[in-house]
């Protein structure tokens, strides 16, 4: 039987992908489960759209993560790539043990004192404000801490400075010379890995001085794999989680409703828990997951994938199937079950999840109930979201005290 020709995707769906990717996601869905997007001297990228497919092919060993395999695809900043989100077994296994201790839900539970002050001192900061940028007054520095915190990173580097350096690398300023982003970068990374080798402890935690202990005395991992996983840890630490506030506030404006009922003081811990994972599924801080390409041909819907295609597994999507989640395009801080794929599935689950859940718990209802009635500064339809690669998130979200 000849393999089914699906359709192209509206062009009117693709170009307003970066500010609303539902649409577009829904026609995938239904149309073309399976997508090629095939340009002249680069590589093919299939769009994996529905929950099965996704969820089987986040544990599928005919998927490799490993760039060298596609020629000349370079998939973050240069030498930053050799950490475990790009690496297959024994490499993966090895890199994510050497920091899988730092992240267990028993070590970040203790972490939780930690973001309710730092979340009460950000607000009292825009206490009288009538004016709340809710991403560059909370959501961004509230996470960038956090992962500080872990890593040790001293306190002069945890500034809005160093958040622009690495956002930069993924989402850059128009007119901004990608040469001048990555030297800015490997300038950082010089400047935290020395200080970590010559003054030693800076937090509780430390986990970046573990890890260039790790290499220097043991040889544990090397100089690459340390730099690759130092820039790997600060930038997810702080983007994912910067997303899941500012995309979750978001999300609960537009439905003042349900927003009272995780800001009333009586919402327990469960209800706050069932909450944060539909604001996960709802607008997934991960839209995409990250590089994966096939290391031998893969059939799909009918259609094949060749070895050394890359397969972008859309997670947004997977989290609005209709075929797994009734009423998908409904905010319902109730949903259970809620079989979201926004941490992925498999051996590169998140690393930072039960962080994740932490600083969505504490800090959104908290935001909630300090900001008191907030209203957006503008229509939703023009606030900025940042066309990255494979996050969603916005660049400011202007909320105005009503
Ligand atoms: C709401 C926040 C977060 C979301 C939605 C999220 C989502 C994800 C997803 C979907 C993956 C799997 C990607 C794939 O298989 O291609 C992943 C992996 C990962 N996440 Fe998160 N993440 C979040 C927060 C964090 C935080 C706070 C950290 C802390 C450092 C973190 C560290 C990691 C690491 C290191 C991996 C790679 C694991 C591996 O390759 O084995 N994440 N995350």
């Amino acid at each position: 039987m000849p393999a089914p020709t699906f359709p192209s995707p509206p062009r009117e769906l693709l170009a307003a992908r970066v500010q609303d990717p539902y649409p577009y996601f829904a026609w995938l869905r239904r149309h073309a489960p399976a997508h090629a997007d095939r340009r002249a001297g680069r590589p093919t990228v299939w769009q994996i759209s529905r929950h099965d497919d996704v969820r089987a092919l986040l544990t599928d060993g005919r998927l490799s993560k490993d760039p060298d395999r596609v020629p000349g695809y370079v998939p973050g900043p240069t030498g930053l790539n050799r950490h475990m989100v790009h690496a297959d077994p024994p490499d993966h296994t090895r890199l994510r043990s050497l920091v899988n201790a730092a992240f267990v839900p028993r070590r970040i539970a203790q972490l939780e004192p930690v973001v309710t002050e730092t979340a009460h001192q950000l607000l009292d900061r825009v206490e009288q404000s009538s004016h709340v940028d809710v991403i560059a007054d909370f959501a961004a520095p509230l996470t960038f801490r956090m992962i500080c915190a872990i890593l040790g990173v001293p306190q002069e580097l945890d500034n809005p400075a160093t958040r622009d350096t690495l956002m930069a690398t993924i989402a850059p300023e128009p007119g901004l010379d990608p040469a001048r982003t990555e030297a800015d970068l490997h300038t950082l990374l010089d400047t935290l890995i020395t200080s970590k080798r010559t003054t030693g402890e800076h937090s509780a935690v430390d986990l970046l001085g573990a890890l260039v202990r790790a290499g220097d005395d043991s040889g544990a991992m090397s100089e690459e794999e340390l730099r690759s996983t130092a820039y790997l840890l600060l930038l997810v630490g702080h983007d994912t989680t910067m997303n899941l506030i500012g995309n979750g506030t978001l999300a609960l404006l537009r439905n003042p409703a349900q927003a009272a009922v995780l800001a009333a003081p009586s919402a327990g811990p469960g209800v706050v828990s069932t909450a944060v994972e539909e604001l996960l599924r709802y607008d997934s801080p991960v839209r995409d997951a990250t590089f994966r390409c096939a290391a031998e041909p893969i059939q799909l819907h009918g259609q094949q994938i060749d070895e050394g295609d890359i397969v972008s597994l859309l997670i947004g999507s997977a989290n609005r199937d209709q075929a797994r989640f009734p009423d998908p395009d409904r905010l319902d801080l109730a949903r259970t079950p809620n079989d979201h794929l926004a941490f992925g599935y498999g051996p590169h689950f998140c690393i930072g999840a039960a962080l994740a859940r932490l600083e969505g718990s504490a800090a959104l209802p908290l935001l909630l109930q300090r900001l008191g009635p907030v209203q957006l500064a503008k229509p939703a339809a023009e606030l900025p979201w940042r066309p990255t690669r494979v996050m969603r998130g916005l660049a400011a979200l202007p909320v105005v005290r009503t």
